[in-house]
């Protein structure tokens, strides 16, 4: 079963400034005189907080030289679009603080999706180390949508938790719009699952996937379950609110 942790929070806030707290620990603790720490970020609307807290708390404490950035997916739209998981994160944190650009690996969400997904895999296997004959992130912070997915592993694509491939792309399942997205292969490698999810929006959803609910295996969202790694639930009152129901 995989090692996971629930941490409760009264307020989307507290909870932001807890796990942007908690970030900024685990990179200055870690050892990277020979490789990087690398982050895999979600983009949708929960993590803006976490951002924001960052760029106005920790912005000069930490050494950004040995933090390298990366998404776990992007629309298919240029960064200056308002769908822009790049943009979002740029806007909030990464123009606010001392990070040279080629620590910041961006999905080019512009060009041509198939020939992009095919391109940002080549660039996270040459700046991430490789374990189990994968990716391995230090840090890979996800989100979950109300119909389970999670990263753009929508419902009906879980098959992508089977996938070799590191990113590929996938469509939103209602508005059709192309996205890429990394895989579960990669997810799953990662040291630190972190989900960020706040809302009673989400009570429902969360409670399918650690609540006492069996039919798990519905959800996207069910299938991260790390060999070695663990994960990490930063769940909001209203988020949490279903999960002994
Ligand atoms: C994206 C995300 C996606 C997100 C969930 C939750 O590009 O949309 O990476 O996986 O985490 O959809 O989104 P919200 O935070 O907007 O609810």
């Amino acid at each position: 079963m995989v090692n996971q942790l629930i941490r409760l929070f009264p307020t989307p806030e507290v909870l932001a400034e807890s796990l942007a707290l908690d970030l900024v620990n685990q990179i200055k603790d870690a050892d990277t005189s020979v490789n990087p720490f690398t982050i895999a970020l979600s983009g949708g609307n929960t993590p803006g907080l976490l951002f924001s807290v960052m760029a106005d708390q920790f912005a000069g404490s930490v050494n950004w030289m040995n933090v390298h950035f990366f998404w776990v997916d992007e629309r298919c739209v240029p960064p200056g679009n308002p769908e822009s998981n790049f943009g979002m994160t740029n806007k909030v944190l990464l123009s606010k603080i001392d990070i040279p650009k080629e620590n910041i690996h961006r999905i080019r969400g512009e060009d041509d999706p198939g020939k992009e997904a095919e391109r940002y895999s080549g660039e996270i296997s040459e700046f991430t180390i490789q374990k189990n004959g994968f990716p391995f992130f230090n840090v890979m912070l996800l989100g979950l949508g109300e119909d389970g997915h999670t990263a753009s592993i929508f419902p009906g694509n879980e098959k992508l938790f089977r996938s070799d491939e590191i990113c590929v792309i996938a469509a939103h399942p209602k508005t059709g719009q192309k996205r890429i997205t990394i895989t579960g292969q990669v997810i799953n490698n990662s040291s630190e699952i972190i989900f960020m999810v706040t809302g009673k929006h989400k009570a429902g959803i969360v409670n399918n996937i650690i609540g006492k609910g069996d039919n798990k295996k519905q959800f996207p969202a069910s299938f991260v379950n790390p060999a070695e790694g663990k994960v990490i639930w930063y769940l909001d009152e209203e988020a949490a609110l279903l999960i002994n129901d």
